[in-house]
């Protein structure tokens, strides 16, 4: 990732055929904590997020609902604004590809893909007739080749879905002339493209194998953007939905300046199923348009439930409102992106879920900074305390706290892995870690009897650590660092990772301390 003064982050847009679940919930998460670092480290962020409401799929949900798309489509995307809220992203822009700005979008770079020659000097689009297999769950075409026959006989996709065989007049686009293209895209131009690394291998052996042109226009049925001048064709759901990240900075208007301030976008955070359409398709859609693909797009993994795929004929699906009412926000948000090293797959249980808020919240970070607050409020005047000369346990705890705005930047910004989230969090608990040891070893407590310099010193540097490790978890669980930050009476404009080596003022007046992660009890109160 390079360094810039401005950061685009967007989410997948979800599709309203259903209620959001915690898969959802995780990747707008992923999308949250970084959107909030990066604005706490001095950049400008845009993050979208949205609807994807066109296509077969919805349009199915919505009959099965017994509505007309369109009201079926604002009722849906009002749950996904509600989980928006219900997490506390700080998404600045909600995107649905209903709007009339999107379809002007859509329309428009179909126009320019139209009007423009691929990299072998032939029409990017043409006209012709699809003879395939479609399955409606992916709203994604497959060849015959990529499918297997189960025992009921059905013929499916490599993700499990349904296909049905479709034959109808559509306009196609020239994928199979942007191979070479791609390939250098990847392996030269832009080596950062796709991560994670394992990820960035599986799509070029894809683009390797060869590429097929792909259908991008449905003559069978409504529900979409009627491409232009041809209105008994409709965009491909895909090609209208991935339009959108555009359309939020103002394409077809690349002269607009949000446009000018924040294309191309910075970071598509994507599942792994959909790495194909954002890192084969996209990028060749916009080259035929003539605008600059993304700097990046990385997929993560997927969860399970207590090991079994999340599925709604499961009846396993999780509800985030559930899990936030059960354990709290922050604790559920910590949770998700520390649980699993982030790109790889991860299961959701309970009891996983409640060990970490005992364990790592409530017990190693949340009882660290009750104790020594509540030590400073009732035994050291209630201020800051002034520190005498540092210890060498001292200044190797202080070192270990000031470097975490380096150390999390790093994690979450550099290498081919990145953002990885846990292990931000990880060194993150390193420095906790230290300081519950530093506590028990100094001793504090019993400092006050014998030795109150010193124990102001100990008090100073523990509260000291306590504010760096708030600084950097503010992206993570932002709603309890803010109630640390302000306990430890550090002002609004201090918070940056900027200043994180901005040192606490002796003689701050503290305000009376309150417990941040409660424990989780359960039924029979333990
Ligand atoms: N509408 C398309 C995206 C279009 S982007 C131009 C779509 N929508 S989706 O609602 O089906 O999925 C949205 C995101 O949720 C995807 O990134 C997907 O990987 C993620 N998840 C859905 N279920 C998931 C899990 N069980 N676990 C983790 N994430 C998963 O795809």
């Amino acid at each position: 990732m390079t360094e810039r003064a401005r950061y685009y982050i967007t989410t997948p847009i979800y599709y309203v055929n259903d209620a959001p679940h915690i898969g959802h919930a995780y990747t707008s998460l992923a999308c949250d904590v970084l959107a909030r670092f990066m604005r706490l480290d001095g950049r400008k962020v845009w993050f979208l997020t949205g609807t994807d409401e066109h296509g077969q799929k919805v349009e199915k949900a919505a009959a099965l609902a017994g509505m007309a798309p369109k009201d079926f489509t604002d009722k849906v995307a009002e749950n996904f604004r509600a989980l928006a809220r219900a997490m506390n992203y700080s998404n600045d822009d909600f995107i649905r590809t209903t709007e009339p700005r999107h379809i002007r979008a859509s329309q428009g770079i179909w126009k320019a893909i139209a009007s423009s020659k691929s990299p072998k000097g032939r029409d990017n689009i043409y006209l012709g007739k699809y003879d395939g297999w479609y399955a409606v769950r992916d709203e994604a075409f497959y060849d015959e080749k990529e499918l297997t026959t189960g025992p009921d006989g059905k013929k499916r996709a490599p993700s499990g879905a349904e296909v049905e065989w479709v034959e109808e007049p559509s306009s196609f686009f020239r994928l199979s002339d942007w191979q070479e293209w791609l390939l250098d895209y990847y392996e030269r131009a832009n080596p950062d493209f796709i991560g994670p690394a394992t990820r960035r291998n599986e799509v070029i052996s894809f683009v390797r194998g060869g590429l097929n042109d792909l259908s991008i226009s449905r003559t069978s049925f409504k529900w979409g953007v009627p491409v232009p001048d041809a209105p008994a064709h409709i965009m491909y759901v895909w090609l209208d939905a991935l339009t959108n990240y555009a359309t939020a900075v103002g394409y077809p208007d690349t002269n607009a300046e949000s446009f000018r301030t924040f294309w191309p976008c910075d970071l598509h955070m994507v599942g792994k199923d959909i790495v194909r359409f954002h890192t084969v398709y996209w990028p060749a859609f916009l080259m035929a348009a003539g605008v600059e693909p993304p700097k990046r797009v990385f997929a993560h993994g997927w969860w399970t439930n207590e090991g079994q795929k999340i599925s709604k004929s499961l009846g396993n699906v999780i509800d985030p409102l559930e899990l936030i009412k059960a354990y709290g926000l922050d604790p559920v948000r910590y949770f998700l992106l520390r649980e699993v090293p982030f790109g790889q797959d991860g299961d959701f249980s309970r009891r996983a879920m409640v060990g970490r808020l005992n364990g790592d919240l409530a017990n190693d970070l949340g009882n660290l900074a009750q104790r020594v607050l509540s030590f400073v409020q009732k035994n050291a005047g209630a201020d800051v305390p002034t520190p005498g000369e540092f210890a060498e346990a001292d200044n190797a705890l202080l070192r270990q706290a000031h470097a975490l705005a380096e150390v999390v930047r790093g994690h979450l910004t550099v290498g081919p892995n990145a953002p990885e989230f846990h292990r931000a969090l990880e060194a993150v608990w390193a420095v906790v870690t230290a300081a519950n040891a530093y506590v028990d070893k100094q001793a504090p407590w019993a400092l006050r009897k014998t030795d109150t310099a010193r124990m102001a010193t100990v008090l100073y540097a523990l509260m000291e650590t306590l504010r760096a490790v708030a600084i950097a978890l503010q992206p993570f669980m932002p709603e309890s660092m803010a109630k640390l930050l302000d306990q430890l009476a550090v002002p609004a404009d201090a918070r940056t990772f900027a200043a994180l080596d901005r040192a606490l003022v002796p003689g701050t007046v503290l305000p009376v301390p309150s417990g941040i992660f409660p424990r989780h009890l359960d039924d029979a109160g333990r």
